[in-house]
C-alpha cells in the first residue's frame, strides 16, 4: 500500500482514538436467526453468492511451476487448479467424465504430469484433454474429444488465484475488487511463500465464521488470555468497496505512532489490517506474513474452513527465524481456531433452542450488519430477476 494512503489511514485511526469514536453503525440491529439455520436461505446463498461470484482458491505460491496444482477444498463444488506444461493456469471440476470419481483426492508436493483417475485409470492431460482409456475396446462408440474434463474459469490477480466455479468465460478479479485491487497489488503478495494450509470442518454457518472477523467487540473478553493485550484500546475502522471491506483494528501501541516521524511510520506496526473479499475470504496482511482464511459452506450448520499461512522467507532465516515464524503463525491459527471459530460453533449450537428470537448487534458490531445487508441485497436482487423471467 502506498505510503501516503497508509498515513491517511493511520491519521484516521489516531483521530478516532482521540475522539473515542468507536461506532461502526447508527442503530442497534436485530438479526433474525434463520439466516444461520434455514436450508432455503442456505441454498439461495450457494446459488447466488457462491456460484455467482469469483472466489479465492488460494495463494499463487501453490501453482507457480508446470504440473503444480491446488485443490479448491470445497467438497460441495469440487474443483482444482493446475498449471499446464504450457504455463497456462486452468481450473477443472474435480470429477472424472467416466463415472464421476474425484481425480485428485489429496494435495501432494510432487508436480503432476497427467491426471490419472484413481477409479478405473482414465487419463487426462494437464489441459484437461482425455488422453487414454484403459481397455478402450470396451467403449467402442466413444470419441475421446467429447470427454475432456469440464473446465471452470480461473484468473490470477494480486498474488491470489481466483475461480468462478459456475462460469467458463474469463473474468477480471481486479474489476471485482475495485480500488482494493490496487491496495493488494501494492502489498506484492506474490513474494510470500506458503508455510502451511489447514482445512477443517466447523459446525457453524459460514456467515458466523466470517462475521466473527468483522467485529472487535469480542476481543477484550473472548481473547483475554491471548490477543486482547495487543488490542487493549481495540476499535475498528473500515472502508467499503462494493461488498468488500478493508478493516483496521487499533493495536495497543497505536498512540506511539505519533512519536515516530511520518516518513518512518508504517501502518501495520500500529494497526492490524485485513480484508474481507466478499463473500467468504479474509486476508490478514502483516509486514512479513499473511493469513488467508476461506469459509466454504456445506450445510446451514457446517462449513469447511481453510487457513493458509504464508511468509517472506528471507525475513525468517536460520533456526531461530523459523522458530519465530512457527510460533507466530501457529499462535494465530490456534487462537482463531480455539477461540473465534469454537465460539461460532457454540453460538450455532444454541440457535435452535428457542431462547432468542434474534441476535442483537450493537454499534460496534456494525460491520456484521453491513455484511448481512450485502448478502441480503444479493439474494433479493436474484429473487427479483427470477420473478421477472418468463
Ligand atoms: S470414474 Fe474415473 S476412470 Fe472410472
Ligand atoms: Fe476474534
Amino acid at each position: 500500500m502506498k505510503h501516503g494512503r497508509q498515513m491517511a489511514l493511520l491519521d484516521r485511526m489516531l483521530e478516532l482514538r482521540r475522539r473515542r469514536e468507536y461506532r461502526l453503525g447508527d442503530t442497534v440491529f436485530r438479526l433474525p436467526l434463520d439466516v444461520y439455520t434455514s436450508r432455503e436461505v442456505f441454498e439461495r446463498e450457494i446459488e447466488t453468492l457462491f456460484s455467482g461470484s469469483p472466489l479465492v482458491a488460494g495463494h499463487v505460491d501453490g501453482v507457480r511451476e508446470p504440473g503444480s496444482y491446488m485443490l479448491g477444498d470445497w467438497t460441495r463444488q469440487p474443483y482444482f487448479v493446475v498449471r499446464g506444461e504450457d504455463g497456462v493456469l486452468r481450473a477443472f471440476h474435480n470429477t472424472c467424465r467416466h463415472r464421476g470419481s474425484p481425480l485428485i483426492v489429496k494435495e501432494k508436493d510432487e508436480p503432476l504430469r497427467a491426471l490419472v483417475c484413481p477409479f478405473h485409470g482414465w487419463t487426462y492431460g494437464l489441459d484437461g484433454a482425455l488422453q487414454a482409456i484403459p481397455r478402450a475396446f470396451a467403449f467402442p462408440c466413444i470419441d475421446k474429444r467429447d470427454y475432456g474434463l469440464k473446465e471452470c474459469s480461473v484468473a490470477e490477480s494480486t498474488g491470489l488465484v481466483w475461480v468462478h466455479p459456475a462460469r467458463q468465460e474469463s473474468f477480471d478479479p481486479a474489476q471485482y475488487l475495485g480500488a482494493f485491487a490496487e491496495d493488494l497489488a501494492e502489498f506484492n503478495l506474490e513474494r510470500f511463500v506458503s508455510y502451511r494450509k489447514v482445512v477443517t470442518e466447523k459446525k457453524a454457518n459460514w456467515k458466523l465464521l466470517v462475521q466473527i472477523n468483522l467485529e472487535g467487540y469480542h476481543v477484550a473478553h473472548l481473547h483475554k488470555g491471548t490477543f486482547a493485550p495487543n488490542f487493549r484500546d481495540g476499535f475498528l475502522s473500515f472502508d467499503a468497496e462494493g461488498p468488500h471491506l478493508r478493516i483496521l483494528a487499533a493495536q495497543t501501541n497505536l498512540p506511539d505512532a505519533e512519536n515516530v516521524p511520518k516518513k518512518q511510520r508504517k501502518l501495520v506496526d500500529f494497526v492490524s489490517l485485513f480484508y474481507l473479499l466478499f463473500p467468504n475470504t479474509i486476508v490478514i496482511v502483516r509486514e512479513n506474513t499473511i493469513l488467508i482464511g476461506r469459509f466454504m459452506p456445506l450445510a446451514p450448520d457446517r462449513t469447511l474452513c481453510s487457513q493458509e499461512m504464508l511468509y517472506i522467507p528471507d525475513k525468517y532465516v536460520g533456526e531461530s527465524g523459523q522458530k519465530k515464524l512457527r510460533n507466530l503463525l501457529l499462535y494465530t491459527e490456534v487462537t482463531l481456531d480455539d477461540e473465534d471459530y469454537k465460539m461460532a460453533e457454540r453460538v450455532q449450537a444454541n440457535l435452535l433452542n428457542g431462547v432468542n428470537e434474534t441476535h442483537l448487534l450493537g454499534l460496534e458490531e456494525g460491520l456484521v450488519k453491513l455484511f448481512q445487508e450485502q448478502v441480503g441485497k444479493r439474494l433479493a436482487a436474484r429473487d427479483a430477476t427470477t420473478a421477472d423471467s418468463p
